[in-house]
């Protein structure tokens, strides 16, 4: 199967009351671990790229090529989508233009207005292509490449505004950061998100900040209607504290250790665990 829109498998999780995660993706070796760890569980997935990683990806076109012919290659057969996550304006239409299947806008930051006016012009764009878009309401808190939000809560009102414009899943800011979580952390406001679940019309959430939640707050927020959970940064620690473990233990040193397939392997081995039982958490493997 080709790369799809996220549409149809949102709406499917949102009436199912189950999630699809995003993973981020950062080279081939992150890509390869969660195709890997999809087509294991037969978990519908979508690969998310911030414009960071598309640039260190050597561009958008770069990463469809790897992403289709690496889906190819591998014979997946679960639903995949190509999302570009956080994307400016003129990012999301790059992408649009490069074959992406999915964007998000991220407009948090501009007034409302001109939040609704960009998000209006991408949507369109976005269904000539046949793509699903993402908007965001109340920016997410945290530092996400390079980014750094406050972490407000959104205003259910303009959540129903922004959620009417035709876009295919709403991220709102409900006290979720990128990142791990401080120790004071006052955990997500389920009220908020129960009055935004209940005025947006069924339209699939979205939860940014994965990394850390604690399962019984993900599957509460399930319940309100999220259908897509982000993680990233979890699998840039494990895959850091693996290919560490790797050096200190002195692989590196040993005959062919030094082979960067040898030296990447017990990172990417950790990403797909961990990519696998965020998809068991969020009850998506087997959903394919
Ligand atoms: P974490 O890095 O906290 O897992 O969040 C990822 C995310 O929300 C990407 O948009």
């Amino acid at each position: 199967m080709g790369l799809v829109s996220a549409k149809e498998m949102l709406v499917k999780a949102r009436k199912e009351g189950y999630a699809v995660g995003q993973f981020n993706i950062n080279n081939l070796e992150w890509t390869k671990a969660i195709l890997t760890a999809a087509e294991d569980n037969q978990s519908p997935v979508i690969l998310g790229v911030s414009e960071g990683a598309g640039k260190y990806m050597v561009g958008f076109n770069t990463v469809v090529a790897m992403v289709t012919n690496m889906m190819e290659t591998m014979k997946i057969t679960v639903p995949v989508a190509l999302h570009l996550d956080h994307g400016s304006y003129e990012g999301a239409r790059a992408c649009i233009e490069a074959g992406f299947t999915s964007v998000m806008f991220d407009g948090s930051h501009y007034p409302i207005e001109e939040n609704i006016h960009k998000t209006k012009e991408i949507v369109k764009y976005a269904t000539e292509h046949g793509i699903s878009v993402e908007a965001e309401v109340g920016s997410i808190g945290g530092e996400e490449d390079g980014v750094t939000g406050t972490g407000e809560v959104a205003d259910p009102k303009e959540c129903k505004m922004i959620a009417d414009l035709g876009i295919t899943m709403l991220a709102a800011g409900i006290g979720n950061i990128h990142g791990k979580y401080p120790d004071n952390w006052q955990g997500l406001n389920m009220e908020v998100l129960k009055e935004i679940g209940e005025t947006t019309d069924e339209i699939p959430l979205v939860l940014h900040g994965g990394t850390g939640i604690p399962d019984d707050m993900v599957k509460e927020a399930i319940s309100y209607g999220v259908s897509k959970i982000n993680v990233n940064t979890e699998c840039q620690l494990v895959f850091a504290e693996a290919t560490r473990k790797y050096i200190e233990e002195g692989h590196d040193l040993k005959g062919k250790g030094f082979d960067p397939r040898k030296l990447l392997k017990p990172g990417s081995d950790a990403i797909i665990k961990v990519v696998k039982e965020k998809m068991d958490l969020f009850g998506s493997s087997f959903k394919a």
